[in-house]
């Protein structure tokens, strides 16, 4: 039994889950992890090679070319799929509107999750996602379950994608996050769900600051 520490975020889609493992990370001086760039990055990986959904040996081929890794640099998410760095393409509409058809493959959740486990073996972590706390560390620490006013995230998610590609509108952004709440939710393998033990967080009217005061007020409650 290991004695590290591990902090679980889950929640919906943009509600703010990777501001606030980061910035408690941060202050904790914990490795972070994005899990949801590793679906991303994995994503990218079977549109690039016309991956077919339908067809699990080629799925389970792909995911033996498939090299993630993470390079930590000032708390941003630094990944790279097989050598390349992809931070930014993944976060690009082609990837959000696959993504959770590909979350949702058997295969590709069980090579996942084990990579995730294997992480937080023997180091302090704070990992942000969906099944976090309910089938990647099921013994975490903390849990906490992060959720927001729909439009608010959709707001927030717009911003940020707007700097880089102005094409994109405000409705196409609120379908996606739609979209994949529903998808992750109903999905048959680990879908999104509040693990009974975590502590839920609703930041609609919250600061990021105010957001990580509530989680480091938990960390010592559970301390
Ligand atoms: O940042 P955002 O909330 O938009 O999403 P993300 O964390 O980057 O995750 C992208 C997608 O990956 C989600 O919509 C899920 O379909 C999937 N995902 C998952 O299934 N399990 C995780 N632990 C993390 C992400």
């Amino acid at each position: 039994m290991s004695n590290n520490i591990v902090i679980a975020i889950d929640g919906y889609s943009s509600c703010g889950k990777s501001t606030l493992a980061k910035a408690l990370a941060k202050k904790l001086h914990f490795i972070y992890i994005d899990s949801g760039a590793m679906y991303r990055a994995v994503t990218l990986y079977f549109l690039r090679n016309n991956i077919d959904l339908k067809d699990h040996e080629q799925i389970t081929d792909a995911l033996k070319n498939i090299h993630l890794n993470f390079h930590s640099r000032d708390y941003q998410t630094h990944i790279t799929l097989n050598d390349e760095e992809v931070s930014e393409e993944i976060r690009q509409m082609p990837v959000s509107d696959n993504v959770s058809d590909v979350a949702a493959l058997r295969e590709v959740r069980h090579e996942m999750v084990k990579q995730q486990q294997r992480m937080g073996r023997s180091k302090n972590i704070v990992m942000d996602g969906r099944d976090i706390g309910t089938t990647v560390f099921p013994e975490a620490t903390l849990k906490i379950f992060m959720t927001a006013d729909p439009k608010i995230r959709a707001e927030r998610r717009y911003k940020e994608l707007h700097e880089k590609n102005p094409d994109i509108t405000l409705e196409e952004v609120f379908e996606n996050i739609a979209h994949r709440d529903y998808q992750d939710t109903t999905r048959a393998e680990s879908p999104l769900v509040r693990a009974p033990d975590a502590i839920i967080l609703d930041n609609t009217n919250m600061t990021p600051d105010q957001q990580l005061q509530f989680a480091l007020d938990k960390v010592n409650t559970n301390k």
